[in-house]
């Protein structure tokens, strides 16, 4: 199947939303724009593509998404340029790892070209709402969940596929103290670690309140069999600097997200020939690097927190304090690179925009 605009129907809001909006006191996630996108599979066949206002929508109370958590969904953001332009950041990215997730939890597919005319479609209605300030960008939040109406245990034979957006800033306001989790765990070998499913963010929250409890914004989860390697943090995946050189861990425990900006920094961070590299880092290593200065970085990316700076990591009740490297940080120039790109300040040479 092959989606254009011309499929879409399009429901406009009467009147729009946006005058009311108050920019400078935006919390990430809880404004949302006119319009929403929906489209339905039922009969095996995807159907009903449209644009309606945002708003509540009628659901029976046996569906299947409820109760066996067929549902899972996907975040990436669009940028307006100082040149006016809306630009949104590698959706095919986004668009293929939805699919993982799906197959993973034996959903239907949703076909790239519905989930690129989604977006088109709903950042046509709700272009306005792509602010220019800086800082800020329209978050768009695809996801799919199981419709049907049944109680029995089974894959669903219907879904539905959603997009909404909301205008953001910032999602975390300056460093973060995050804390090594070695009790409780986000995902095992195999399991579902490596599908954006609504699941394994609810299982993690009871974990990050203790945390929390505890002064930390966020945890690193390590590995569920032996809690000695580290995988990635809440809404994060995790990069150290160690002298000189960028760490990331692999994917290939198939236990961590494949983050669309884990992969454009490692990216960045290769073009400028600065050593990289993705393999195992124990706790151990890290804290031994912490301890004796040679981790002098230690960041988290994702699309909701970009970049987001680590103050201080907790490790068996011990805090470790990292320097502000400030805008010298290794972390600080990929992330001034990455935000350039997006907002179309400097070339696109890795062909990553998508021009709305
Ligand atoms: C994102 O960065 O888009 C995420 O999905 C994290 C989210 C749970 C806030």
């Amino acid at each position: 199947m092959v989606l254009t605009a011309a499929d879409i129907s399009i429901l406009p809001r009467p009147t729009s939303k946006l005058s009311s909006v108050n920019w400078d006191q935006l919390m990430f996630g809880r404004t949302f724009t006119d319009h929403m996108f929906c489209a339905d599979f039922e009969d095996g066949k995807w159907i009903g593509f449209r644009i309606e206002p945002y708003g509540n929508i009628s659901i029976e109370p046996s569906l299947s998404a409820f109760h066996y958590g067929q549902s899972i969904f996907e975040g990436l953001k669009a940028f307006r340029g100082s040149d006016g332009q809306v630009r949104v950041f590698r959706p095919e990215m986004n668009a293929k790892r939805l699919n993982a997730s799906a197959r993973r939890m034996c959903m239907a597919e949703v076909p790239e070209s519905l989930f690129l005319e989604g977006i088109r479609a709903l950042l046509s209605i709700d272009s306005d709402w792509v602010h220019g300030k800086a800082g800020y960008s329209l978050y768009l939040r695809p996801f799919l969940f199981a419709t049907e109406t049944y109680l029995g245990i089974k894959a669903s034979d219907s879904y539905r596929f959603m997009i909404i957006a909301s205008p953001v800033g910032s999602y975390y306001d300056g460093r973060i103290r995050v804390r090594i989790e070695q009790h409780y765990s986000r995902a095992s070998a195999g399991g579902t670690g490596t599908a954006k499913a609504a699941g394994n963010y609810g299982a993690s929250l009871f974990p990050a309140m203790l945390g929390q409890k505890e002064g930390y914004r966020q945890l690193v989860w390590t590995d569920s069999a032996t809690h000695t390697y580290i995988e990635e943090s809440g809404t994060m995946n995790l990069f150290i600097v160690h002298n000189g050189t960028l760490i990331t861990p692999p994917l290939d425990s198939n236990t961590i997200l494949a983050g669309v900006t884990r992969d454009s920094i490692l990216a960045l961070s290769r073009r400028r020939g600065w050593e990289t590299r993705e393999e195992p880092i124990s706790v151990d290593f890290l804290k031994t690097g912490l301890a004796d200065g040679s981790i002098k970085e230690v960041f988290g990316t994702g699309t909701a927190a970009t970049i987001a700076s680590i103050e201080c990591i907790g490790i068996n009740g011990v805090d470790y304090s990292l320097p502000d490297l400030g805008l010298e940080s290794q972390a600080n120039q990929l992330a001034t690179e990455l935000s350039a790109i997006k907002m179309g300040e400097i070339p696109d040479s890795l062909g990553w925009n998508w021009n709305l």
